[in-house]
């Protein structure tokens, strides 16, 4: 396994980051800022998120993604994990929002992650189209925080 830091050409990740937030406009407002950190395992890409600095105490993942036939095998933990470390003594706080999925909600949470806010009808107000993961739509963002 192999954690790549991109810093150009950064539009080459966007077709993973669309499994994260299917609204590529959404992707555009916050890559150009962003590092991503791209997983590779036996040279193939199979996972991605998407960083940036808040503030001086904060760093945010904007996005986290693992291609579907590379899920459940640890891959996007290891990128949380080498997330925390290496911004750790730089940083406070990691935090991310996210919809209410209850299975995406319980992944963070059992990663450290505790919820702080919500975002109320985020994903109605800043999307062109409705949202909806495992049937249901999605409306508020919820905000986790995890100290570093
Ligand atoms: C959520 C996601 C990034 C996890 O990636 P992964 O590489 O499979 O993660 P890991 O192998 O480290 O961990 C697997 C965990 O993800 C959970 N999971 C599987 N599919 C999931 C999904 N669609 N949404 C949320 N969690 C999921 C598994 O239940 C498992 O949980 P557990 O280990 O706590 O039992 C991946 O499922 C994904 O890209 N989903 C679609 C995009 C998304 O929902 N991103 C999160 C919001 S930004």
């Amino acid at each position: 396994m192999q954690i790549k830091k991109i810093s150009t050409n950064k539009t080459d990740y966007t077709d993973i980051l669309l499994i994260g937030d299917e609204d590529e406009k959404m992707i555009n407002k916050y890559i150009k800022q962003s590092t991503i950190f791209a997983l590779y395992e036996n040279n193939a890409l199979t996972s991605a998120c998407a960083v940036i600095q808040t503030d001086n105490e904060t760093i945010e993942i904007k996005n986290l993604a693992t291609y579907p036939e590379y899920q459940n095998r640890g891959y996007a933990t290891a990128l949380i994990n080498f997330v925390c470390n290496k911004y750790k003594t730089e940083f406070k706080y990691l935090i991310l929002g996210t919809g209410e999925n209850n299975k995406t909600l319980e992944f963070y949470k059992k990663r450290g992650f505790q919820e702080t806010h919500r975002i109320k009808n985020f994903f109605i107000d800043n999307y062109s189209h409705p949202i909806f993961e495992d049937g249901k739509q999605l409306k508020d963002m919820i905000y986790l925080k995890k100290i570093l």
